[in-house]
């Protein structure tokens, strides 16, 4: 962990990922066999503290293990990621959270998360991190810790405060009344707006208005990139070419790298660039946090793109 204040603090989610290989996902009733099977550590919350680490930041993530073997070696595998684990608590008798992930031939996945020590995180815990919220340019949340932690963690947030409401539900409009910038996929888009993703993304500033809704926004698309919409002007990036692997951890590099480049104060279109690219990176290994790139990596993606059709040769 590189010493000095905290750049990035993210609240959220500390999991072990069980993942399996399939040769394709199991239709409902359907059993199929394994073709390999591993262990990694993931959670949607230390993902991105992950990813925003491995770009350079100072990030701190405020959480709660289990007291079982399994947190011990998320909380270890975090440290050597460069997060700060001061404030990843250890909720006592509880297990830590688990992920069962299916990920297939053509790099689909299907992911079940059990909440396990993630749904004890209460604003208490986010409390004992607000010098972290106070000194980090940007507060990262998302939703697979309980919603009061994560309005704790909004009014908190002396920075930018990103939310990326995943698994999406419907959200209190207090808490949707301190987000800076939300980011969320087409699937979380219709529960959160309430309305499917507009076709032509020209008409999101209308649609977005229409929802109340003044932050920024951000809609990543998979493999046709991301879109931002801010102000009522739509910036829309898409990605390089790149073999997948898994995708598992994408949209968390994506939310990583982009809260990296917001906490050097680049402007939101220059920040979407950044974070496409780096979630292109991610998908070229198994595993969430595996295949996330250093920012000289990115850069060198963006170059490639800048000279060439991004195609690796
Ligand atoms: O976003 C990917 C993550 O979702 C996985 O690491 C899994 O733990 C689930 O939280």
């Amino acid at each position: 962990m590189s010493s000095g204040r905290t750049e990035i603090a993210v609240v959220g989610s500390v999991n072990v990922d069980l993942v399996a290989t399939v040769a394709r996902l199991p239709l409902p009733g359907q059993t199929v066999p394994a073709l390999g099977f591993e262990q990694f550590s993931g959670g949607k919350g230390a993902n991105q503290a992950v990813a925003a680490a491995r770009l350079g930041r100072r990030v701190a993530l405020v959480g709660l293990t289990g007291s079982d073997a399994e947190g011990a070696a998320v909380r270890a595998a975090l440290a050597r990621g460069g997060v700060d684990v001061t404030h990843l608590g250890v909720a006592d008798g509880a297990p830590t959270g688990r992920a069962i992930v299916l990920v297939a031939d053509d790099a689909e996945n299907s992911i079940v998360v059990v909440a396990g020590s993630n749904a004890l995180l209460g604003e208490v815990d986010v409390a004992a991190a607000s010098e972290e919220l106070r000194d980090a340019a940007v507060v990262l949340a998302q939703l697979e810790v309980p919603v009061d932690a994560v309005l704790a963690a909004a009014r908190g947030a002396a920075g930018t405060f990103v939310l990326n409401p995943a698994p999406a539900r419907e959200l209190p409009d207090e808490l949707l009344d301190l987000v800076d910038v939300l980011v969320l996929n087409e699937v979380e888009y219709e529960v959160v707006i309430g309305r499917p993703l507009p076709a032509d993304l020209a008409d999101l500033p209308a649609h977005l208005a229409q929802s109340g809704l003044r932050c920024a926004v951000v809609v990543t698309l998979g493999g046709r990139g991301a879109a931002l919409c801010q102000d009522g002007a739509v910036v829309v990036e898409t990605p390089p070419h790149v073999p997948v692997v898994d995708t598992t951890g994408a949209g968390d590099t994506f939310i990583g790298a982009l809260a990296d480049a917001l906490s050097r104060h680049e402007g939101p279109p220059a920040a979407l660039r950044w974070a496409v690219h780096a979630a292109s990176l991610s998908v070229g290994a198994l595993g969430a946090t595996t295949g996330m790139p250093t920012s000289d990596q990115v850069g060198a993606s963006l170059a490639r793109s800048s000279t060439d059709d991004g195609v690796p040769r």
